[in-house]
């Protein structure tokens, strides 16, 4: 998931108040799930904290009194409640649930916020339904009750197979347990899983990520998710670099360790589909995530969780106490939110499609960025000819700077 850190990570923005019982301005409630409807659900829990990264989650020392793990299918359960009497989709075509590690919950707890959202909205019989797992959080027995509660996809956070790697990230598991647990997923009747990958860590050698590729690979999953390692200010990590106890990763190593991953992965029979994922086939695509990079609608779920409707963009408090209390006060949790203008939907719009190998019609982008992009190499030139925007690989490199050219 990471490719939304804006949902769940850093403070939370200002913006206009949301009313108390959660509802919605009638033309955006009456648009809910138009075109495609997802649901996230937050669980803000972590065992302990791995160093890079600043999700918002909560260690049992962190989290004080006041919101239990026990308790929290309940709380999601009331937020649920509201969001039904706000919007009225015709179904839910994808539930993602992500963390925090959602797989410290007990299997039939999420089992239970899955048969709430289907009595609320309606769960669509061919939905995609994802979990994220840290990969020492799940046993087969465990694997084999998502399975029964409905569970079609899962997404172990494996980083590196490198045990010195892993060990720099904090990361608890031993460097082979996620490809195991990864193996344990297919053999408990998961058709789709996704294995996390993190490179550029500081002291990750070029052979070290190429043993996490080998792994990623050899564990005969349909899906992988490559990030660059970010390094989030207020972090462990961040301060242990500020302190000059770690170097700070470099731009040309990512972009190596890039390559080194769309070279072997599509040896192996993977395509790439948005700049940081890819997969075996169009099925084994995270459709909740092509939700997202298509402006569809969703309702995030959760301390901090991020929704969008319509045009109006909402954000829910951010500590899972303050959460649970807003909830048990009968209170909608969203902090603030905001409409967003056509320009703001004209601009998220192309940075989030520019990303996908689909790409965007030439029609909605700026021509001259387009022109100087396709000149520099960073657009496909036969794709150009078609009217649409598709980046190269060396674009996809530098999609950043595409972005900015064509906004
Ligand atoms: C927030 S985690 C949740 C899943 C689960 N707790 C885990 O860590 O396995 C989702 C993914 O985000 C990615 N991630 C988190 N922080 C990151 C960072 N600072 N830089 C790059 N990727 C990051 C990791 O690949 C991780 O698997
Ligand atoms: S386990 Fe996942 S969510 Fe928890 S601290 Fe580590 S990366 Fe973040």
């Amino acid at each position: 998931m990471a490719v939304h850190t804006w949902r769940m990570a850093g403070a939370l923005p200002d913006g206009d108040p949301v009313p108390s019982d959660g509802s919605l301005p009638s033309a955006a409630a009456a648009s809910a799930g138009k075109t495609g409807f997802a649901v996230y659900v937050h669980v803000p829990f972590c065992a302990s904290r791995c160093g890079y990264c600043d999700f918002n989650t909560y260690t049992a020392s962190e989290l004080g009194g006041g919101a239990s793990r026990e308790g929290y299918a309940d709380t999601v359960l009331a937020e649920l409640a509201l969001a039904k009497s706000a919007i009225n989709p015709e179904k839910v075509d994808t539930v993602f649930v992500g963390g925090g590690t959602p797989t410290l919950l007990d299997a039939d707890d999420l089992g239970r916020i899955l048969d709430g959202i289907d009595r609320a909205w309606g769960i669509a019989p061919d939905a995609e339904i994802t979990t994220e797992a840290n990969p020492e959080s799940v046993s087969p027995e465990y694997l084999r009750t998502l399975r029964r509660h409905g569970f079609t996809r899962i997404s172990l956070g494996m980083q590196s197979a490198s045990p010195a790697v892993l060990r720099i990230l904090d990361r608890k598991h031993t460097a082979g347990r996620a490809p195991q647990a990864a193996l344990e997923a297919r053999a408990a009747g998961f058709e789709h899983v996704n294995l996390d990958l993190i490179y550029g860590t500081p002291g990750e050698t070029a052979d070290d990520f190429a043993g996490s590729l080998r792994a990623v690979i050899d564990a005969g999953v349909d899906h992988v998710s490559a990030y660059s390692l970010i390094v989030e200010d207020g972090t462990r990590m961040a301060a242990r670099m500020r302190r000059g106890e770690l170097p700070y990763p470099s731009d040309d190593v990512a972009a190596d360790r890039y390559l080194a991953a769309e070279t072997a992965l599509t040896e192996a029979g993977f395509s790439w589909y948005e700049v940081s994922n890819w997969a075996t086939s169009a099925d084994a695509r995270c459709r909740h995530n092509l939700l997202y990079w298509t402006s569809a609608d969703w309702w995030g779920l959760g301390p901090g969780a991020h929704s969008h409707v319509g045009g109006v963009r909402w954000w829910n408090v951010k500590h899972p106490t303050a959460y649970a209390k807003r909830l048990l006060d009968g209170v909608s949790p969203g902090h603030a939110r905001e409409l967003l203008t056509a320009e703001d939907r004209r601009v998220e719009d192309i940075m989030l499609r520019v990303r996908l190998r689909a790409g965007i019609p030439l029609a909605r982008v700026d021509a001259a960025g387009a022109k100087q992009a396709l000149a520099d190499g960073l657009l496909d030139p036969a794709a150009y000819g078609e009217g649409r925007l598709e980046l190269t690989l060396r674009g996809r490199l530098l999609a950043d700077g595409v972005i900015r050219d064509v906004v």
